[in-house]
């Protein structure tokens, strides 16, 4: 088990930096849950992220007190997850780590803990034996500078938010309409989405090698458990619809979409937007934006959020709002716009200069 003595300049004490046990990692997510538990009490919210605890996929790592184990001055935790890549072997496999819920106690900021903390993580990645690809912190502000210093780079993202207000907008009716599915009914399309996102890099051939973060069952799932959660807190009860997908009639082509709801910030979030053809999906992209519209005005939600969305799902997006701003009076508005929050930053194995492009960097990668 990794565990390393550090000194830090200007502080006393020896510190310990370690991979964290049950007890401090109960001790991190409190001392994160200020920021993160939203309305959920602070228990609850422990609770819901200790199952990601003892799985392979998460670790917890903490920078403490010499003598005293709980006593945590930096922590962060790190999901490791599945990684798709384009090479001249075809498509190839990995994994990345997103890492996350990066906090120092109020008590110990500036003081070089957090640094210390992620240069350690840094190091630890990349000396595992199967190290992952690369590294992911999404980061706000200032924080930004912070950890671009420490190998990070910002990659600027867009958002399209389309605002319902307070126009009811009702579930589509016609015929030739979208389908809601609930969360478990998700496993057909989170499927189907890693084996095209695998089939199209496969056919990838020349310019720069593109990876992207796999989409898969079990972080919708995870997600979608967290926002369920929240929403029970609030509403007393869990929605019903996670998605929607679309299947045309006349060619049998499906569009999907799966999605979290913010009751918080009245958002419903996009996580992933998905069809099976490349081209020429305007139209269906607009049928499963309607149904998450209709939702997100069932729920009493202001805003659908999408993050960079294609120049496609964009033309979808036109169309239905085209189609249901009939009045032309307080209907639903897109706004497209840079990302000023949750920029991801990305750092490849060892610190490398690296040539490639992560595409597909929709909301369902970022925890
Ligand atoms: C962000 C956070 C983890 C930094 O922890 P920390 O232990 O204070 O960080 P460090 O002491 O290692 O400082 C890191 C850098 O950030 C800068 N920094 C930290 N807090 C800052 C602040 N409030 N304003 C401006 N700069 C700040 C430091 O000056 C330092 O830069 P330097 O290396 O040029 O001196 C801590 O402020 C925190 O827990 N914030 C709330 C949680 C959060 O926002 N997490 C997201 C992090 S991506």
């Amino acid at each position: 088990m990794c565990k390393k003595l550090i000194s830090i300049a200007g502080f006393d004490e020896a510190v310990v930096f370690e991979r964290a046990q049950l007890e401090q990692v109960a001790q991190h997510l409190s001392n994160n849950s200020h920021l993160l538990a939203g309305m959920l009490d602070k228990e609850r919210y422990i609770l819901s992220q200790l199952r990601m605890y003892n799985t392979k996929d998460c670790s917890y790592w903490v920078l403490r007190s010499l003598c005293e184990p709980t006593n945590i001055l930096s922590s962060c935790t790190a999901v490791r997850v599945p990684v798709i890549f384009s090479s001249s072997k075809g498509c190839q496999s990995s994994t990345a780590t997103i890492i996350t819920d990066i906090a120092t106690p109020v008590e110990y900021r500036r003081q070089g803990f957090a640094t210390a903390l992620l240069k350690n993580v840094q190091e630890t990645l990349d000396k595992l034996d199967n190290p992952p690809m690369f590294s992911v912190i999404y980061t706000s502000g200032i924080h930004t500078d912070f950890v671009e210093k420490l190998g990070w780079k910002p990659q600027p993202g867009t958002r399209m938010r389309i605002s319902i207000g307070r126009t009811e907008i009702p579930r589509p009716a016609q015929a030739d309409r979208a389908q809601y599915y609930p969360a478990d009914g998700l496993q057909y399309a989170t499927s189907r989405d890693c084996n095209m996102s695998k089939q199209r890099l496969s056919a990838k051939r020349g310019g720069p090698t593109q990876v992207q973060i796999l989409p898969t069952h079990k972080f919708a799932l995870c997600k979608i458990d967290l926002s369920d959660m929240r929403a029970s807190e609030i509403h007393g009860s869990k929605p019903a619809a996670a998605g929607a997908v679309y299947t045309s009639r006349a060619f049998l082509t499906k569009a999907w979409m799966w999605w979290t709801h913010d009751f918080e910030a009245r958002q419903l979030h996009v996580c992933r937007f998905a069809s099976m053809r490349v081209e020429g999906m305007e139209a269906h992209y607009a049928k499963i934006l309607e149904a998450a519209m209709a939702e997100a005005s069932a729920c009493g939600l202001w805003e659908v959020v999408i993050w960079d969305p294609t120049a496609q799902f964009i033309a979808g997006a036109r169309m239905v709002v085209a189609a249901l701003n009939t009045d032309k009076l307080n209907g639903p508005e897109i706004i497209l716009e840079p990302r000023y929050d949750k920029i991801p930053c990305l750092r490849w194995r060892g610190g490398e200069d690296v040539a490639a492009e992560w595409i597909e960097r929709q909301m369902h990668s970022c925890f």
